[in-house]
């Protein structure tokens, strides 16, 4: 796995504060990260392949600063956006996925096989020729994964992939998740996805609020909704 080390990142938008001082290495197989709307999830983890930008601090991956380096760390890291609308690009499901390529100088059939191989290991093999827009909500989220598979990044980064589905979808993504030989970091309201994994992180009051397993951190959060909300 991966080490990323997040060293006193503080992030403020114009002047409002959204994390402070944050310090900690990632380095287990799956982590979760929730809390509240606003906290300030989406922008810790688009930290990581530089999306966003730390005020003050670093954030490094296996030691390169994501901040110095942005080329090298997107190829290492790959982000999946909860909105996969937005992320469909070309005409049939298989030009999409074979777009996601287009940085890397492979052989024409080269790039033909890995496109057969992701549909197939996603279950879109039947699906090449359709317009992406025309999947369904989960077979989008399933093929925005998939196009970030396809240039076959160490770290996968996942903002709320299964929102908006349905119980199937959710579980189907969870079961590709399952397999995935990635280091993945996951950020969800949907805390039976982050049950089995091996850390969760509670953004709260722009901090690592509570960190360790999912067992006490979803235990932690209940406790303190509850009280914010007494
Ligand atoms: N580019 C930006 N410019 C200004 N403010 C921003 C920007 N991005 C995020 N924020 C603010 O930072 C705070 C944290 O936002 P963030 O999206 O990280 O929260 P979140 O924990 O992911 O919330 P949610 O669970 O609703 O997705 C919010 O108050 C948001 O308005
Ligand atoms: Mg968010």
């Amino acid at each position: 796995m991966s080490v990323i080390a997040f060293e006193n990142v503080t992030v403020n938008y114009d002047d409002r504060l959204v994390l402070s001082d944050i310090s900690t290495e990632l380095t287990e197989s799956r982590i979760g990260i929730i809390g509240a709307n606003g906290g300030g999830k989406s922008t810790l983890i688009r930290l990581i392949n530089g999306l966003s930008e730390a005020s003050t601090g670093t954030v490094t991956v296996d030691g390169i600063d994501v901040a110095k380096k942005g080329k090298e760390i997107r190829r290492k890291v790959g982000f999946v956006f909860s909105d996969a609308d937005n992320q469909i690009v070309m005409p049939t499901v298989a030009e999409d996925l074979a777009f996601s390529l287009r940085r890397l100088k492979l052989p024409k059939s080269d790039r033909q096989k890995r496109v057969k191989d992701i549909l197939e290991q996603f279950g879109l093999a039947s699906h090449h020729d359709h317009s992406p827009h025309l999947l369904s909500g989960g077979q989008k989220q399933l093929l925005a994964l998939a196009s970030v598979m396809m240039v076959e990044p160490d770290i996968i980064i996942a903002d709320e992939p299964t929102t908006l589905l349905d119980m199937r979808n959710r579980l189907e993504i969870k079961k590709t998740f399952v397999r995935l030989p990635q280091q993945l970091i996951v950020v969800t309201h949907d805390l039976d996805f982050i049950r089995d994994f091996d850390r969760v992180l509670l953004i709260h009051d722009h901090r690592i609020y509570a960190d360790g397993k999912p067992e006490d951190v979803i235990a932690s959060y209940e406790t303190l909704m509850q009280e914010m909300t007494a």
